[in-house]
């Protein structure tokens, strides 16, 4: 598959990891040309559109996450409607009685399914109305953050929603293990991993997305998944910390150095800190050297095949 030109549909979720600021170092990192693309940690899929896909199966463990991409794909129109009329409502009330509505709708999105529509409506209306946009559950599922403090926050982009619907009209969703996700991914195709990162250091806090967390032995379930795609003749790209677990798990594979601060500078006082990499199993499209710097791409750490 070659890279689909037109018009891209963007994230529409705000979401921690999310790998919007380090595309323009990815995109030199893909395979040159595949078939259909995989993503088993979906998120807010930075990536899946940006590569815009014109097959692909996407999968996230947080299952209203997954279910809101079905309700995109299904009835974006229905979506659109209930959300406007929600942001009409919301951003004409003043802060007092916004606080009500949010914390009423949170009472209420607790206590729906998963497949419920309204789930997804509310869950998008948190995105961008709680603290920071983040998504968090306490220890028994439940959706938990507070009401964030923004003046007049854009509830609903709809156009950019039309747009995602149509790429997710070919790309099946699912909310199971990401083994599953991968289990039809044949030779040609392209796989890429962007699980919770190992913490760079033990002390370093840890981010949960969900009450799952990801769990060392889950990092080594993961590591045999890619040496079996790999085996299958499926390009696969893995994101994660560049924490020394990681890189010895991974340590007969390319390790590409990523700059977290999103900034790739020639000189080196100036140059960001490295605390991500990216794994890959095929000679990416780019010219390593142009992209990144000489000392970096052949210091021991970072060693290619
Ligand atoms: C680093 S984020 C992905 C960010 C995404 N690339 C983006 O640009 O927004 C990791 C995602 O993996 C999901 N996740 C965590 N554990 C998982 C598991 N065991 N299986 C599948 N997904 C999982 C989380 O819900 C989260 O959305």
């Amino acid at each position: 598959m070659k890279l689909n030109n037109t018009k891209k549909a963007k994230p529409f979720l705000k979401w921690v990891g999310g790998k919007g600021q380090l595309l323009a170092q990815f995109e030199s990192l893909f395979p040159k040309e595949f078939n259909s693309y995989f993503e088993p940690f979906i998120g807010g899929g930075a990536v899946f559109f940006s590569i815009n896909p014109k097959k692909a199966h996407i999968n996230d463990i947080n299952k209203t996450l997954a279910q809101t991409y079905i309700h995109i794909k299904n009835d974006v129109e229905g979506l659109i409607k209930s959300l406007k009329k929600l942001e009409e409502d919301f951003l004409k009330k003043d802060e007092i009685a916004r606080k009500e509505v949010y914390y009423a709708l949170r009472e209420r999105y607790n206590s729906l399914s998963h497949e419920d529509f309204d789930k997804s409506l509310y869950f998008l209306f948190f995105n961008k109305t709680a603290f920071n946009g983040v998504y968090r559950e306490n220890s028994k599922g439940g959706f938990n953050v507070p009401i964030g403090s923004y003046k007049n926050p854009k509830i609903v982009d709809e156009e950019n929603l039309r747009s995602v619907s149509k790429i997710l009209s070919n790309a099946k969703i699912t909310s199971g293990s990401f083994v599953d996700a991968v289990k039809n991914a044949k030779a040609g195709d392209f796989v890429y991993f962007d699980p919770p990162y190992h913490p760079l250091s033990e002390t370093s806090s840890f981010t949960s997305y969900s009450k799952d967390s990801f769990s060392k032995d889950d990092q080594i379930k993961l590591r045999d998944l890619f040496i079996e795609l790999d085996k299958k003749g499926v390009y696969v790209m893995l994101s994660n910390s560049s924490a020394p677990f990681i890189q010895e798990i991974y340590s007969g594979y390319k390790q590409i150095p990523v700059y977290a601060n999103r900034m790739i500078n020639s000189k080196s006082d100036k140059r960001g800190k490295i605390s991500e990499v990216v794994i890959v199993n095929y000679q990416p499209r780019l010219n390593l050297e142009s992209v990144f710097e000489k000392d970096l791409s052949t210091s021991p750490q970072y060693q290619y095949r």
